[in-house]
């Protein structure tokens, strides 16, 4: 049995200070319940964000990290650095960072492999553009970028990555995949980890769910065979949303 896994996506929302009245509002609910729940915030507010969940069952996730430990490139941010702090999950290749800040499949890799030797949690994003759906690639898509972004990462290894399928369409237009249409592709990736691994790898590693997930459909979201959470961007702003679905 996966333990379903709701993780939020605050991207660049957020100050410190409504950080920690979100966190802080949420916590108590957070709490009551069997389902997995993190919030990957921006950099700026992980520390606070870490003392204000200290105690309770809500785990901390940051949005990012680089594949080096030191050196020299500015702005960047190490894996360990995220550890000192308690970060637990990082988002790895979002489709925003894929599109906007060069990030390749290549680069995903080193970042996955990075996170794991670390010992980071990451939340490894896949999925298709609309042009690439129109074209009937998202099987090719989604397996190419399964495939790359593990490249060397043990099946022990790989047991500890969440996998978060987000058509790049579906992205905060209000769009949803049907449940049935995510579940097809994210059988697939089960498929795809099958033959990168084994069944019983495949068979353990959680898979999201992305793309306008609301409190209005992650019931039905939820209750496909393959699915084990989801990865919540705008609805994950405001507590009611977010434990809307927290409590699908
Ligand atoms: O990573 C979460 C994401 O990209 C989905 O965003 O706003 O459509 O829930 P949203």
């Amino acid at each position: 049995m996966r333990r379903p896994i709701i993780a939020g996506n605050w991207k660049l929302h957020k100050t410190i200070n409504e950080a920690v009245t979100l966190v802080n509002s949420i916590i108590d609910e957070v709490n009551k319940t069997d389902v997995e729940v993190v919030v990957c915030c921006p950099y700026t507010c992980l520390s606070e964000v870490k003392k204000a969940l200290a105690g309770s069952k809500l785990k901390l996730g940051a949005q990012n990290l680089f594949w080096e430990d030191t050196g020299a490139f500015t702005g960047e941010v190490s894996a360990e650095m995220l550890k000192e702090i308690g970060v637990e999950y990082v988002i790895i290749g979002h489709s925003e960072r894929r599109q906007y800040f060069h990030e390749t499949d290549e680069t995903v890799n080193k970042k996955v492999k990075k996170a794991l030797e670390k010992g980071l949690n990451p939340i490894l994003c896949v999925g298709e553009t609309l042009e690439e759906r129109e074209a009937d690639k998202t099987f090719n898509v989604v397996k190419n970028q399964t495939l790359l972004a593990l490249k060397d990462v043990s099946p022990l290894d790989a047991s500890k990555i969440v996998i978060a399928y987000e058509p790049v369409w579906a992205i905060g237009t209000g769009k949803t995949a049907s449940s049935q249409d995510a579940n097809t592709v994210i059988s697939y990736i089960r498929e795809v980890l099958k033959e990168i691994y084994n069944d019983d790898i495949s068979e353990e590693i959680r898979i999201q769910y992305g793309g306008s997930v609301k409190p209005s459909n992650a019931t039905e979201i939820m209750q496909e065979s393959d699915i084990d959470g989801a990865l919540v961007g705008g609805a994950s702003l405001e507590a009611h949303q977010f434990l809307g679905i927290v409590n699908f």
